[in-house]
Order: structure tokens, then C-alpha cells, then sequence
């Protein structure tokens, strides 16, 4: 071999060895895989090129000019995935604890900037102590780097994170800029401070996985969009989450065959909701029951539980989905699934991405809980967002549809393209009770009398006519059909048009 081969052949082993065998052995034993192994299972065999293998950092203190290891803790590149191109980096936690050097920022950075010119998504497998302690300012320099880029990048071309290690202060800042934070569970943590700093400065006692672990983030702060038993799992369910979305925002989401006729019918559905109007049932099994194959990617399933969203396919494309659900809170709208809806919906939005929402909601949730938390302003996020977005919108009433959630929950005002309703749908300020005990308040101590109005009430205004006579709702359907209804309305609406006028941004309530 000539001198030169040798040089890069060790160079490359160098650099695939990373911080060396008896840290990659103890990674193993924490039941984790190295960034190449998992780069390995994220992507097509054989369609990974790697770049920057051979930089290095540049810091000279803390004697760290004798500990140089090529690629600097992190493996960065492109490859497909189901031959589709995506830009990846991956942290190795074997070198320096996958900390962000100046130069590690750097081959970040080089692969987003790659991904928005090439317009493909990035891929980010965090495994990362934060900023290297050891190059001070240089390295909250290369966060603020990576953090500008995500912003330019967040609406242009998707962007996924997923935590495969603890990741601490700036690790965590990049990922909550992204478009998906994936976890996985009892090995990754996300948090600004660690349990120890958090000891020394509110005198609280908790545990990492308390503070930050995957469960935490998957169901109190919803930080954490979806949380996986382990890593094998985590990367296979990112590549088929990866196959719902387009490239970036100037394209159409991928079509699939689909072998699942668009007008097939489902009678099971026409018993779906019970006679009963204050019995809940669960509004999954609609959407399941609806959508191609009845493969349904749900989206922060264990967080504000009153509210489904997720990804599915009908006829082919790829629809995002929200739905109220009754069986949790009544299916009511509160801060947490405003918060959570209003976001998916942006998403979509931004990557021309078709909306389906299914309503059943009996209105805000009431309380000083909810009112000292900000309900108003919270609320308000999935209005704007529903009233902002401008890609197709099909919405079906399938019970409740009540005051000003009515309104939110893609109505006909809110420039919803296609609005539909079951018979036995109840579009109302509020519900016959609630509505008699204000406008007939005199009468309060009258049972018959109040029983008799609640009846008149519901009689008038709890069914579908009253929306429909005015075109806000545009038919009333059988549940079984409410597949052809659907994908007969994409269809129509593949299309269509829509713009906003010109400003320089919204202003969102934050
Ligand atoms: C340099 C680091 C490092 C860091 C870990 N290491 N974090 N080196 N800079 N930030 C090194 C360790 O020295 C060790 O080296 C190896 O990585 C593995 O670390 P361990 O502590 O042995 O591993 P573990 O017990 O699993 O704990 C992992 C950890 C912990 C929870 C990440 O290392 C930790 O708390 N690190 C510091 C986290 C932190 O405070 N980061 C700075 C945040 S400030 P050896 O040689 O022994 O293998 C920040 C500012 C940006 O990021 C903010 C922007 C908004």
C-alpha cells in the first residue's frame, strides 16, 4: 500500500473508532448504539456519504491539543431513506461525551446549509453533553450557529430530532427548534440544567429520568412528540414517519399506491357514536377506520390526550389529522391540546400538507386552572392556526360542535374548503342545558318547565339543518361514507389555491 493510502486508511479508522473500544464497549453496555450503527439503521444500505471525517477541533487548553480525534464527535453526511434524500448528523457520545466543539458546529452547520439548498430535510441523532466545556465561548458560538440555521430552515425543509443519549443545555435548544422531537426511553434525557444544578439551586431532589426522561417529556411537558422502547425501534419508526412527509415546502407530500379503495364504506360506523350524547367513545377507531389501510402515525399520543393529531395516508397522499376526543375530558379544548393541535397544524401548513379534522367538542374547558394558565391566549394558537393555514381542509362534525370551539375546529368561517356533518351532529352555542338554564333563568325552579325548553332547545338548534340551511355546512353524510366523502374532497382540492396577503410575519399569540 502506498504511504499515502496508509495515511488515510489509519485516519479513517481513526475516526471510526471515535473516543476508542473501551468507550464504545461501555456505550454498548448501556444498551446504546454508536452514531455510525444507528446511521446505519436510519438509512438505505450503502446510501450513506460521509463528510468532514477528517476535522478536527482547534482548542489548545486543558491540554486538549493532545487529544484530537477526526470528525470531532460527530458523523455528519446524506444518504435516502426508502430512497428519498435526507441530511443526517450524528453525535458520538464516545468523544468527549458528544459535546459541540467550534468545529463540530461547523459540520453541522455545512450539512443544514447543504439540506436548504438541495431542499431536503435534516435528521438530527443527538447524543450530546452541550456545549464542550473545555472551548468556552468558541462552542455556545457554534450553538447560536446551528440554532440560526434552524430557524431559517424551520418551514423550508422538515427538520426531526431524535435523543439517543442525555443531552444537556444547548443540546436540547437546537432539537426545540425543530419540526418532531423523537425520545427513547430510560437512555436519553433532555433538560437546560441537570439534577445536580437543580439540587444546588431549588433544593428539589430528582432523579434524571424524573427530570428529563423520556416518560416526562412523552406526557407532563410535552416536549418529546413520540418516546420508543429502544433505539431499533426508534430509527425504524423515524423512516416510516420520514415516508410521510415531502422534501421540503415547495412540494407536494408522496403519493403511494394504494390499494384501499377511496369509496370504501364502513357501517360499522354508523353506530360509532352512542345514542346517549354524554357517553364518550373513542374517535381513533374513526380514524383508523377511515384512512388507507388503517395505518395511522400518531403524533404525541400520551400528551393532552383530549386532542388526536397524527399522519395517515387516504387514497395515496398524505393527510394530517386532528381529532377531538371524547373519551378524555369530554374531548373538551384546554391549554395543553390547543397548544398541541395548533402546532401539528402549522406543521402541515408549512409542507402543503391536506388537513382532516374530525369534531366532537363540547366546548373550552371552563376553570380558574385553565384561565390563570392562559387558556385565552393558549386557545387562540390552534384559532390562528386554523385561520391562517391555507392548505386543503376537510372537516366532518361527528357530534358536538359547540360555541367558540365550533368556530376553532376548521368551520366553514375559517375558510374550511369542505365542511360535513353526521345527522346527528349538535351545532350550538353551547348544549341545550347549559343554554336553557341562561336565556330561561326564571324558570330555573320549574323542572317540567325547564324539562320542556331543554327539549325545544335541542329540538331547534342540536342537529345539523340549522348549519346546513345557511351552507356552513356543506352536506350531511352517512358515517359509512365518510371515506368517499373524504378522498372525493382531496381530490377536487389537489389544486387548490390560496395565499395570504404579503407581510413580513404574523404575530402569532405566543
Ligand atoms: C466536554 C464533556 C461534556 C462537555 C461530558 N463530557 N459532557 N466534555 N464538554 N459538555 C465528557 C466527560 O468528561 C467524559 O469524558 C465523557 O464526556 C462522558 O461523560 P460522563 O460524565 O462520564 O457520562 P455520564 O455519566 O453518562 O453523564 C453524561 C452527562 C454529563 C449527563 C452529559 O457528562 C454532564 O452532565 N455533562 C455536562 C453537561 C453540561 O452541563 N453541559 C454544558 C451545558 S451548557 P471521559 O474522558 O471521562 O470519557 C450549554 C450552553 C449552551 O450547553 C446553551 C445555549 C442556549
Amino acid at each position: 500500500m502506498r504511504e499515502i493510502d496508509q495515511r488515510l486508511a489509519s485516519k479513517r479508522q481513526a475516526a471510526e473508532l471515535g473516543g476508542g473500544q473501551a468507550r464504545i464497549d461501555r456505550h454498548h453496555q448501556r444498551g446504546k448504539l454508536t452514531s455510525r450503527e444507528r446511521l446505519e439503521i436510519l438509512l438505505d444500505e450503502g446510501s450513506f456519504t460521509e463528510s468532514d471525517m477528517f476535522v478536527e477541533h482547534r482548542c489548545v487548553d486543558f491540554g486538549m491539543q493532545d487529544q484530537k480525534i477526526p470528525g470531532d464527535g460527530v458523523v455528519t453526511g446524506w444518504g435516502t431513506i426508502n430512497g428519498r434524500l435526507v441530511f443526517v448528523f450524528s453525535q458520538d457520545f464516545t468523544v468527549f461525551g458528544g459535546s459541540l466543539s467550534e468545529a463540530h458546529a461547523e459540520k453541522i452547520c455545512k450539512i443544514m446549509d447543504q439540506a436548504m439548498k438541495s431542499g431536503a430535510p435534516v435528521i438530527g441523532l443527538n447524543d450530546s453533553g452541550g456545549a464542550r466545556i473545555q472551548e468556552g465561548v468558541a462552542s455556545l458560538g457554534g450553538y447560536a450557529d446551528v440554532f440560526q440555521r434552524n430557524v431559517l430552515a424551520s418551514g423550508v425543509v422538515p427538520q426531526i430530532s431524535m435523543i439517543m443519549g442525555p443531552c444537556a443545555g444547548g443540546a436540547v435548544y437546537s432539537p426545540a427548534m425543530t419540526d418532531f422531537i423523537f425520545m427513547v426511553k430510560d437512555t436519553s434525557y433532555m433538560f437546560v440544567t441537570g439534577p445536580e444544578v437543580v439540587k444546588t439551586v431549588t433544593h428539589e431532589e430528582v432523579t434524571h429520568e424524573e427530570l428529563g426522561g423520556a416518560e416526562t417529556h412523552s406526557t407532563i411537558s410535552g416536549v418529546c412528540d413520540l418516546a420508543f422502547e429502544n433505539e431499533l425501534h426508534a430509527l425504524r419508526k423515524l423512516r416510516e414517519f420520514y415516508d410521510f412527509l415531502p422534501l421540503n415546502n415547495r412540494e407536494k407530500p408522496p403519493v403511494r399506491p394504494c390499494e384501499d379503495p377511496p369509496n370504501r364504506e364502513e357501517t360499522s360506523l354508523d353506530t360509532l357514536v352512542p345514542e346517549n350524547p354524554n357517553q364518550p367513545y373513542d374517535i381513533r377507531e374513526l380514524i383508523t377506520k377511515t384512512v388507507d389501510d388503517g395505518h395511522f402515525f400518531e403524533i404525541q399520543p400520551d400528551f393532552a390526550r383530549n386532542i388526536i393529531v397524527g399522519m395517515a395516508r387516504m387514497n395515496g397522499s398524505t393527510v394530517g389529522f386532528v381529532a377531538n376526543q371524547p373519551l378524555v375530558l369530554a374531548g373538551c379544548l384546554d391549554i395543553k391540546s390547543s397548544t398541541k393541535a395548533a402546532r401539528f397544524v402549522r406543521f402541515c401548513d408549512a409542507f402543503n400538507i391536506p388537513i382532516v379534522t374530525y369534531v366532537d367538542v363540547p366546548g373550552f374547558l371552563p376553570g380558574t386552572a385553565q384561565e390563570y394558565g392562559g387558556i385565552i391566549k393558549h386557545g387562540a394558537k390552534l384559532l390562528f392556526a386554523y385561520a391562517q393555514c391555507t392548505v386543503p381542509k376537510v372537516t366532518v362534525i361527528t357530534r358536538k360542535a359547540y360555541g367558540g370551539a365550533y368556530d376553532v375546529m376548521a368551520s366553514k368561517h375559517l375558510r374550511g374548503d369542505v365542511n360535513l356533518a353526521w345527522p346527528n351532529a349538535e351545532i350550538a352555542v353551547m348544549g341545550p342545558k347549559g343554554a336553557v338554564e341562561i336565556i330561561f333563568r326564571s324558570d330555573i325552579g320549574d323542572a317540567e318547565k325547564i324539562e320542556q325548553r331543554t327539549e325545544e332547545y335541542r329540538e331547534k338548534f342540536a342537529n345539523p339543518f340549522v348549519a346546513a340551511s345557511r351552507g356552513y355546512i356543506d352536506d350531511v353524510i352517512t358515517p359509512a361514507r365518510t371515506r368517499t366523502h373524504i378522498c372525493k374532497a382531496l381530490a377536487m382540492l389537489a389544486n387548490k389555491q390560496l395565499e395570504n396577503p404579503w407581510r413580513k410575519h404574523d404575530n402569532l399569540p405566543l
